[in-house]
């Protein structure tokens, strides 16, 4: 019996292992699969929201690493996850992303040689500051099967020499953003209490290290906002704790305008509702680039660059940095060729991205590799 072991930590990880888990369990009790939370998301709203919404595996062990510096962070993961294996002792690890909790478990399982597969191998930002950057390159290069997400990825890994380890499987979250996207209703209650009205607002969110730990840099994307809500049009910002005390040590140097409503952090299905009400979703987040495209919203990345260029090459995707003249013109250029807010990506996002199946893709993959080793 094939044992696959998933090592998960923070909110995107939740929501691309629930596609997969879901296949995975079809098989049960054919296969089994362990599931590991580093604890690298702790707080209720980043974490057991997800289990639940998502209908999660309860995690079998959760290594409780919390918050820190990340070579603490990544250390506390790896002395932990190492003793976790040896016990375990799975066919393969299972490892999402680019997260800390990635690459640790990137790093111990191909140490203990023990077989790892990378899911959303091949991105890419070509920006090295990004810790998410360094993260995805050590995983791709230690990992024995690289499940890559989009073509470009495949691009990208054959550049790097890893052509015959990859397999193009389309994305997780794609998968998930189709099985859920009916539960989440534009009307759904936090957008009422909210007040939001369809069409009405833009979707904000912020939490990228290089835009939240420069205060010069957090002022420009915030000054921004208030533009932009000053120019165009009311906005809702549910913040990630790492903002939340940013902006707070700011002081006096910035007050949200009062049509910036700042929000605690909020779960998928509400994620997903106030994408699919909103006009426009100005944000950091690699995964909300793409739930926007997944849901026809336009998107300005506040960010310099972006490693889902096909949401660009697509057009729903403008990519602004932090000034707020071109975060403006983003906005202004949003106005113009989309007024209403709503698009049409489906068969961009069908070409990009797959169709839905990636999960299944990627078992089958597994399980080739493993029948492969014999
Ligand atoms: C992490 C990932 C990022 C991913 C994001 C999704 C890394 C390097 N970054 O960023 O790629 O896009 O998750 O949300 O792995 N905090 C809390 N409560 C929590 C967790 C964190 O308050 O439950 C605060 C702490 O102050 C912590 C800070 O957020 O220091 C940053 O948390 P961290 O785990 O380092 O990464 P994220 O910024 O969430």
């Amino acid at each position: 019996m094939p044992k696959l072991l998933s090592v998960v930590g923070a909110r995107p990880q939740f929501v691309k292992l629930g596609p997969l888990a879901r296949v995975v369990t079809q098989h049960s009790p054919a296969i089994e699969h362990i599931v590991v939370h580093t604890g690298q998301h702790y707080d209720p709203a980043l974490s057991d929201v997800f289990f639940a919404e998502l209908d999660l595996p309860r995690p079998d062990a959760n290594l409780g690493v919390g918050s820190g510096s990340h070579g603490r962070q990544t250390g506390r993961m790896l002395a932990l996850l190492e003793d976790l294996l040896i016990r375990a002792r799975p066919d393969i690890v299972l490892t999402y992303g680019d997260t800390n909790s990635t690459l640790a478990a990137a790093l111990v399982a191909a140490k203990l040689h023990i077989p790892v597969a990378h899911i959303e191998a091949g991105v890419r930002s070509f920006n090295r500051r990004m810790p998410e950057e360094v993260n995805r390159l050590v995983a791709d290069h230690v990992s024995d099967l690289l499940l890559a997400p989009t073509p470009a990825a495949v691009a990208n890994l054959d550049k790097e020499g890893l052509a015959d380890r990859t397999v193009l499987t389309g994305d997780l979250m794609y998968d998930a953003v189709l099985a859920h996207r009916r539960r989440a209703a534009a009307d759904t209650p936090l957008v009422c209490r909210l007040g939001l009205r369809e069409g009405d607002y833009g979707l904000v969110t912020i939490h990228r290290a290089e835009n939240t730990d420069d205060p010069d840099r957090l002022v420009s994307v915030l000054t921004a906002l208030n533009a932009v809500v000053e120019q165009y049009l009311p906005l809702v910002f549910p913040v990630h704790p790492r903002t939340r005390r940013r902006i707070d040590a700011l002081g006096t140097r910035w007050r949200p305008h009062p049509q910036l409503r700042l929000a605690d952090p909020v779960g998928y299905l509400d994620t997903l509702a106030l994408v699919r009400g909103a006009r426009l979703v100005l944000t950091d987040s690699g995964g909300l680039q793409k739930e926007a495209f997944f849901l026809d919203r336009p998107v300005v990345t506040l960010r310099e660059e972006t490693e889902w260029v096909e949401t660009v090459q697509w057009g729903g995707n403008i990519v602004a940095g932090v000034q707020p003249g071109a975060v403006l013109a983003a906005v202004a250029e949003w106005s113009r060729r989309l007024p209403s807010g709503r698009a049409d990506f489906s068969a961009a996002a069908r070409a990009a991205f797959g169709d839905g199946r990636a999960a299944e893709r990627i078992l089958t993959a597994l399980l080739d590799f493993l029948n492969r080793r014999g």
